[in-house]
């Protein structure tokens, strides 16, 4: 039998065994990216932290991707607070840790939603119906998604009472976390939420550099198409002229010396005198000969670009005759030299 004042030394030890142990569990848990806190069925109180009044929300990152990560590091650097990522993939969920220390790491997306009071989901925008269909919100939460082609009605198989929905989507070509970090301060964010929700989005969009906007009801499929027509068509462009620098004998590196030039003289361009006074080439000038001898060089050489050089040239001929400097006579001649369809190698263009 032990004396009874050993008992509060061997309580305390075992105390304090057991509290190591449960923080090596927990520790492991985490690692791992296992829910901690389960929540008992029917059961809607739970304990994730809140902010002071005034401070900014506690915030988690569903998806380490290219917008999760880049979020992740632009929102610790302003400031913002990042506690939680949620990612199926061990080695993102690394990765985002080693570039947002301190965030907690979770496998599941409502393990994270037991963390913090702002959740992004940053996943494709496929798997926003399904993701938010499997996940439930908390009173005094609000859970945003980053894409461009959605809007946050999306969320609303998530929300519970007291809860916010909303969009935040930066245009920004998320191609490298450091690069979308840069580029993220001067870009637009689209923001999508309630009267109480706006402000903090936009207050985010500001702590990052960039300037919030929000786009008139109905508008968000033609910003994002045009958008994706900016970043992702600019790059099928540019592929494109690689293609037929190809041709030339230019690498990569040596397309995007020489042409790159050009393309910033146009762009530059376009911004000071208008798009429509930006455009030069054959076609403002009529000059057919020219046109058919690309077409059969495109037809012969890269058959994989003629689509693209016929789409360009039918939308220039139409610039030019509506800045009135090709005759309609002539953009007769110009539309029928194009082809209707794709040439094979060695087919004559009509
Ligand atoms: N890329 C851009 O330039 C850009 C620009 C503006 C907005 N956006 C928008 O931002 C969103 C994310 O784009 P992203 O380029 O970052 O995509 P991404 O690089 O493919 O990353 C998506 C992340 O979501 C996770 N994920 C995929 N399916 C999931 C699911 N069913 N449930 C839970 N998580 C899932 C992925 O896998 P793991 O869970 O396995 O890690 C990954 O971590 C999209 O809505 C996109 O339209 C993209």
């Amino acid at each position: 039998m032990k004396a009874w004042r050993d008992r509060p030394t061997e309580q305390a030890q075992a105390a304090a065994e057991a509290a190591r142990r449960r923080a090596e569990t927990e520790a492991e848990l985490d690692a791992a990216g296992i829910d901690l806190d389960p929540i008992p069925p029917g059961q809607h109180a739970h304990p994730h932290q809140h902010s002071d009044p005034g401070e900014r929300p506690t915030t988690g990152i569903v998806g380490a991707g290219a917008v999760g990560t880049a979020l992740g590091v632009a929102l610790t650097r302003a400031g913002w607070p990042v506690q939680a990522v949620a990612s199926r993939d061990p080695a993102r969920r690394e990765h985002f840790h080693g570039l947002v220390d301190g965030a907690r790491r979770f496998a599941e997306a409502q393990a994270l939603i037991e963390e913090v009071e702002l959740i992004i989901l940053a996943v494709p925008d496929d798997a926003l119906a399904p993701l938010a269909r499997s996940l439930r919100m908390y009173s005094g939460q609000a859970m945003i998604h980053t894409s461009g082609a959605l809007g946050a009605e999306v969320l609303e198989p998530a929300m519970a009472a007291g809860t916010q929905i909303g969009s935040f989507h930066p245009l920004v070509a998320f191609a490298d976390t450091e690069r979308a970090v840069t580029a993220l301060h001067g870009a637009t964010v689209a923001i999508e939420g309630d009267d109480q929700l706006a402000p903090l989005l936009a207050e985010m969009a500001e702590a990052l550099g960039a300037t919030a906007v929000r786009l008139a009801p109905g508008s968000k499929a033609a910003y994002h198409a045009a958008a994706v027509l900016a970043a992702g068509g600019f790059v099928a462009l540019l592929d494109a002229i690689a293609e037929l620098g190809a041709v030339a004998g230019l690498d990569e590196a040596g397309s995007l010396a020489i042409y790159g030039p050009l393309i910033e003289g146009t762009l530059g361009n376009a911004r000071a005198l208008g798009i429509r006074a930006a455009l030069t080439g054959p076609i403002t000038r009529g000059d057919v000969g020219t046109l058919r001898a690309h077409l059969t060089t495109l037809a012969n050489h890269a058959p994989g670009v003629l689509d693209l050089y016929v789409a360009a040239a039918r939308r220039e001929i139409e610039l030019a005759v509506a800045r009135g400097s090709l005759a309609p006579g002539a953009a007769e001649t110009l539309r029928a030299s194009l082809p209707s369809r794709l040439q094979g190698p060695g087919e004559p263009v009509p």
